[in-house]
């Protein structure tokens, strides 16, 4: 059971305000002229240490703790709290000169070398060994110092270093299999190995999915996912053991990255891990830009269980990793951070403080730019600081449930966008994202939510390709839908099981009784083929062959080729709800209407005033509505004042 915690500190409640702060990057000088600015911009709270091991450790045994002390103090000194990193997320030089058994090969067998940053095996003994060293080193020396009000353990665990395909991973790869399997007959038959020769006769037999001849089997890749991931867990509860034994009182936390086409960790589990979530987000540009943050943000805080979260990371204005790093326009700065917040974020943290001189991510925005305070960014971070400790109000207030769910599913887009599909074109992601859009469109909250969340309480209920469909969950729609609950879901969901074995019998297998229909073949179409429906909507990427029941309504047909007079989208009455299905991708202008039929005849209605809907995205918290500005118009909310561009309006 998880026990949400906060950073630690005494005074009224408040949103913390801050930033990742490198001071080793700069000389001690600027490290006085930093905290003047901090506070100038009212900065309660700094990520500290991230990348430090090099300087805390210079060399194997021999700690210099002196320069970390300095700025610990001087940050007290002046009320700004830290959020202590354990410093291991990279490992120095000399570590990986003396041990380069902990670099990570890839799966072509090619070392990944030190140069850049992340550069260690997640099974390597040895590595942990070293790491857990700085760690109790780091705790011991800290434990009582008055800044450290949490513990931020490595960074983003699995940013560049989650697979790792070297021997020793193979041999923890096959202990997590046998754990997971007990036997060979177990894992012969869940990796379906009758197929292709590939029967294991002993476990040592077993490799992680290294580059073959053609495609891997698909259930040995995605255990590998699964054993990737678990690996990861594994590394940060053993950090978390000797920070729990050594500060009981100060809460541990990790940098989660739910965040556009991130997708390597399933973060489902990981909250029960963790004192309080806090999560990394980076806008790409597009359409849906501001959708996708909130999106993120939603999503942030359902995995919380509607529980107040940390915005760790995101940036004041461009990034530095993007093909092109678009900087932000006016008003961004402060609607992406509000957006957070309405969606239970209670900080507002960038990377980084000051915008670094050297290195690679000189081009990467801050609090503070190479301009200096004399800057209009600089100006625009004081001025987001101010507002922030304005809305001290929203501190501990949970989201409100929504009307609507969708459900979010890590081992559907894994599954879903495996080799040797019907289509290498569907991204599970983009999918559930265009549904939001059409949420938003229609004005309707919409909570995005882990697979595993209670469904109950949801009048309608999106499920965008969910196409892992275990036994269990299977059930679990199907009595939801039995129970007065409206289920949609989409093409090429319901597909598999948990070891991406087919449901025979016509697709998809578990939803079949209540979606009231059946598919014998899936039609995927290629980039320049679209499917036209007889209710003005175009499909691209997918169609199936479906046969409806007879009691299944249509309510959407396709109009030419091959498929005319097929239906494309449907609903059908189950027990005391309905269970509807999209047979094409709509796109966000496609769903939108689609979406709304589905809502009006569930009963579920906009909580915004007409001329709002699509305009303004409403987030909820206790008592306290915010109103998001998703255009880049002034927009008029009567009584209640007026939204600038890009403007957040917060309301009591
Ligand atoms: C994050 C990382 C930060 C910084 C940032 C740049 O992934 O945690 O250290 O690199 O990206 O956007």
């Amino acid at each position: 059971m998880r026990t949400t915690r906060w950073v630690r500190r005494s005074g009224a409640p408040r949103l913390e305000f801050g930033a990742d702060y490198n001071p080793e990057q700069w000389p001690r000088e600027v490290w006085d002229d930093d905290v003047r600015a901090m506070r100038e911009a009212g900065v309660t709270i700094v990520s500290l240490g991230i990348f430090s091991w090099a300087r805390l450790e210079p060399a194997d045994g021999a700690f210099d703790f002196g320069w970390l002390d300095d700025v610990l103090d001087l940050l007290h000194a002046n009320d700004i709290l830290v959020d202590l990193a354990t410093a291991t997320a990279s490992p120095p030089p000399w570590l990986t000169a003396a041990h380069p058994e902990i670099l990570p090969i890839d799966r072509n067998g090619n070392t990944i070398w030190p140069g850049g940053r992340q550069h260690w095996r997640p099974t390597s003994k040895t590595f942990r060994t070293y790491a857990l060293r700085l760690v109790r080193e780091l705790a011991t020396r800290y434990a009582e110092h008055p800044a450290l009000c949490a513990w931020h353990v490595s960074n983003e665990l699995g940013c560049h270093n989650i697979y790792d395909y070297s021997d020793e991973a193979a041999q923890a790869f096959r202990e997590w299999l046998r754990s997971r399997y007990r036997t060979m007959d177990a894992l012969n038959h869940a990796w379906g190995t009758a197929f292709w020769s590939q029967h294991y006769g002993d476990w040592s037999e077993i490799l992680p999915p290294r580059i073959a001849a053609t495609q891997p089997n698909p259930t040995q890749q995605l255990d590998f996912k699964r054993f990737s991931v678990d690996v990861l867990r594994d590394y940060y509860r053993a950090e978390k053991a000797i920070l729990r034994e050594l500060t009981p009182d100060i809460p541990v936390t990790t940098n989660f990255m739910v965040a556009g086409a991130v997708k390597d960790i399933d973060y489902t589990d990981w909250v029960d891990e963790v004192d309080f979530v806090a999560n990394d987000h980076y806008r790409h540009p597009g359409p849906q830009s501001l959708d996708e943050l909130s999106f993120s943000a939603n999503l942030t805080g359902n995995l919380a269980g509607g529980e107040p979260w940390f915005l760790m990371e995101h940036s004041t204005s461009a990034v530095n990793w993007q093909p092109v790093n678009v900087a932000k326009r006016p008003g961004e700065l402060d609607r992406d951070s509000l957006t957070h917040v309405a969606h239970g974020s209670d900080a507002v943290s960038f990377f980084q403080w000051r915008q670094s001189r050297a290195g690679a991510e000189k081009y990467h925005s801050a609090m503070l730019p190479h301009a200096g305070t004399d800057s209009a960014m600089f100006r625009s971070v004081v001025a987001l600081g101010e507002r922030l400790r304005g809305l001290a109000f929203v501190a501990g207030t949970r989201r409100k449930k929504a009307p609507a769910a969708i459900i979010f599913d890590w081992q559907s887009w894994w599954a879903a966008e495996q080799d040797s599909h019907p289509t290498d074109r569907l991204l599970y992601r983009r999918e559930a994202v265009d549904w939001y859009t059409a949420f938003l469109n229609a004005g309707v909250r919409a909570d995005v939510v882990p697979v595993t969340a209670s469904l109950t309480d949801y009048p309608v209920v999106v499920a965008p390709i969910l196409h892992v469909i275990p036994a269990d969950l299977g059930a679990r729609l199907t009595t939801y839908v039995q129970n007065g609950g409206h289920l949609v879901t989409t093409y090429f969901s319901g597909i598999v099981d948990e070891n991406d074995h087919i449901w025979l019998g016509g697709y998809p297998g578990p939803l079949r009784d209540a979606l009231g229909l059946r598919i014998e073949e899936f039609a995927p179409l290629l980039d320049d083929e679209q499917a036209e429906l007889d209710n003005g909507t175009t499909g691209t990427l997918w169609t199936d062959r479906i046969e409806v029941a007879p009691d299944t309504e249509v309510l959407a047909s396709y109009k030419t080729g091959e498929m005319a007079g097929r239906p494309a989208v449907t609903r059908h009455p189950f027990g005391a709800g309905s269970a509807g299905y999209v047979s094409t991708r709509l796109g966000p202008d496609g769903i939108t209407p689609v979406l709304a039929e589905f809502l009006s005849r569930a009963g579920v209605t906009s909580e915004l005033p007409p001329d709002l809907r699509g305009r303004v995205e409403l987030a909820v918290r206790d008592n306290v509505r915010f109103l998001i500005n998703r255009t880049d118009d002034p927009i008029d909310l009567g009584p209640d004042g007026r939204l600038a561009p890009r403007g957040v309006a917060v309301l009591r």
